[in-house]
């Protein structure tokens, strides 16, 4: 069983900076025949306030002959209380209509694939409480089925115990409640987006997945200590073990989001807003 992991193709009709990244990528899946495909979110450049971004994804995504399952991102539906675009009801209900929706269970053979929507984990609102209670239920009711789950933002920037990340992880104390859930559960693999960094942490007692971005890395301007830039994707190989691979692909266009970050998302925003 073969899954393979996109995340982070920040398309868009409107600003067309990396769709060009778009057709190599679904040439590459098709040579790899996976089982199924997974998009681990900020498949737009702005679906979060322009319905036309996550139109032309849904058309996007159509390219793809696998079975597809996506998780939203920050950019698709924008992010916690007190940033410049909230989740709110409004935004969900734009994602669920157009994409389809932001948690879901997806069992393959003795597999269960779990999507949550990350954006709203540590907002407080009566959502995040819905999924957790559904998240807990998924687990509880497995009935022996092995878990792997996928989330647009990491568990952790640095280390599972790391305090704040502000824009980058789960803020702490959300991040304890699920990391004590998923041992608990047995969770086999936790893989996620949104940093545009590509990395496999081997060291908590599930491997956590970055998948590397395919729309474009981000370079100088934010300092990240960890993680390789490079544009491609993930693949999981689901067998005895888990078998998670980082691929490369030269076929894709090397898009820094420095060099047209004024154009992408204007006014120049803090360093930390652009992934
Ligand atoms: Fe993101
Ligand atoms: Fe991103």
């Amino acid at each position: 069983m073969k899954i393979i992991q996109i995340t982070d193709t920040h398309l868009s009709p409107m600003k067309p900076h990396f769709q060009a990244n778009w057709k190599p990528l679904v040439d590459w899946v098709d040579a790899i025949k996976p089982d199924l495909v997974v998009h681990t979110g900020d498949l737009t450049v702005d679906g979060a306030d322009f319905e036309e971004d996550l139109i032309h994804c849904r058309e996007m995504l159509r390219d793809l002959r696998y079975p597809t399952l996506c998780v939203p991102g920050n950019h698709d539906i924008g992010d916690l209380p007190g940033t410049r675009q909230p989740v709110d009801g409004e935004r969900l209900s734009r994602w669920r209509r157009i994409i389809g929706p932001d948690r879901w269970m997806h069992d393959l053979d003795e597999w269960r694939l779990v999507g949550l929507n990350s954006l709203i984990i540590g907002s407080g609102s009566s959502e995040e409480n819905e999924q957790l209670a559904w998240l807990e239920e998924t687990l509880r009711t497995r009935a022996g089925r092995r878990i792997l789950v996928f989330k647009h933002k990491p568990l952790f920037v640095e280390d599972p115990e790391e305090g704040e990340t502000g824009y980058w992880g789960l803020r702490p104390e959300p991040r304890r409640r699920l990391l004590a859930l998923f041992a608990e559960h047995g969770v086999e693999l936790i893989a996620s987006g949104h940093l545009h960094r590509a990395r496999i942490v081997e060291s908590t007692p599930f491997r956590c997945v970055w998948g590397p971005a395919s729309g474009f890395t981000v370079g100088p301007m934010v300092t990240m200590p960890v993680g390789e830039v490079l544009l491609g994707a993930a693949i999981h190989t689901l067998g005895s073990t888990v078998e998670s691979r980082i691929v490369p692909l030269g076929t894709l266009k090397p898009f820094v989001i420095d060099d047209v970050l004024h154009e992408v998302y204007p006014p120049a925003p803090t360093e930390a807003s652009a992934a």
